[in-house]
């Protein structure tokens, strides 16, 4: 069994994951990049450095690539390709309306023409290892002539997160068609959506015995031991996830302040989304100080109510 941390734009970028993996270096997690896009045909340069930061040094990151046909998926497979990058996730799932409105991300679950380019691309590039990244397209159905494309060519992996773009990230998992999908792939499969407990990990393994692996988002954000604690089987007291989050917290940032340039107020627009989905861990009172903070030293004060 794998474990994935899953890419989200805002929290999991080079020094989120960095200091994650060394923080609950135990778990061999793969992470990847949030997705990298074009714009008037370059890699965005913020992209560009986030995939090749010297920072991902020493734990697995996969970049992430979104496209809305053949032209984009080729041109960024090859501009990645030219930075050394050999293994590829595939973005089929994204449902932010202003990437699916220009036909990337969930957008190209029900196009045949991207389905065709997925195909080809990892037909004709073998030197490079390719996943695929998917919900089941705008309506449940969709995903079905997708995956007789892609189960005619051979994947590191297809991850599904079985909802809808309508559902966007809430609403009831639709786990019939994660069952069908499960059953009819010919590429392992990742589960991915809801994991918040090692409880949900133990009962999606139990469900899923052949199971390649489990990829969490919020889940681990709000409590980043929890891919650990899937891992190795063993949950932590509450105290020590505390205790091991304000450690990975302080050194992460720490690194933004030496990092940035733009002094406390860039700071503290990068570390707040920390504490995003850490109500449950840290308590309401923390977390909702920690949210409203405005300086540098309301942040302090509010980092202290955290009692572990
Ligand atoms: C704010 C936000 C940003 C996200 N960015 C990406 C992204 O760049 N690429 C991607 O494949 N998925 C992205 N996702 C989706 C997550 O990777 C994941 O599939 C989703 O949150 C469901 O998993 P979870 O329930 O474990 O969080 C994002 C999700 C959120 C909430």
């Amino acid at each position: 069994m794998k474990f994935f941390f899953a890419p989200v734009q805002g929290h999991t970028d080079a020094a989120y994951r960095h200091f994650h993996a060394k923080e609950y270096a135990s778990t061999g997690v793969v992470y990847t990049t949030p997705f990298i896009r074009l714009e008037k045909g370059e890699i965005r340069k913020k992209d560009l450095r986030d995939a090749l930061s010297p920072l991902n040094v020493g734990h697995d990151v996969v970049p992430q690539v979104i496209f809305r046909n053949a032209e984009e998926l080729d041109a960024l497979v090859e501009l990645l390709y030219a930075e050394g990058v050999r293994r590829i996730d595939i973005n089929m799932g994204c449902p932010f309306p202003l990437q699916t409105a220009r036909g990337r991300g969930a957008a190209t679950v029900g196009n045949p023409a991207c389905a065709s380019a997925v195909r080809d691309i990892v037909e004709s590039r073998q030197d490079i290892t390719f996943s695929v990244k998917m919900r089941l397209g705008f309506r449940e159905e969709e995903w079905e002539p997708l995956l007789s494309v892609l189960n005619t060519v051979r994947l590191d992996h297809l991850c599904v997160h079985p909802r809808t773009a309508s559902d966007q990230y809430s609403g009831q998992l639709h786990m019939q068609a994660f069952d069908a999908i499960y059953a009819r792939s010919e590429n392992p499969v990742v589960y991915n959506g809801d994991i918040l407990l090692p409880s949900d990990a133990l009962a999606i393994m139990t469900r899923y015995p052949d199971l390649h692996g489990i990829m969490v988002g919020r889940g681990a954000l709000g409590r980043p031991s929890l891919l650990e604690e899937i891992a190795t089987g063993k949950e932590l007291e509450a105290s020590e996830r505390k205790r091991r989050m304000l450690d990975f917290h302080r050194e992460l940032l720490e690194y933004y302040r030496s990092s940035l340039i733009g002094g406390d107020h860039q700071v503290l627009s990068k570390i707040s989304p920390f504490w995003e989905y850490a109500e449950p861990e840290i308590g309401r009172k923390a977390w909702k100080e920690l949210k409203k903070a405005s300086t540098m030293a309301k942040y302090q004060t509010a980092l202290a109510m955290i009692t572990t």
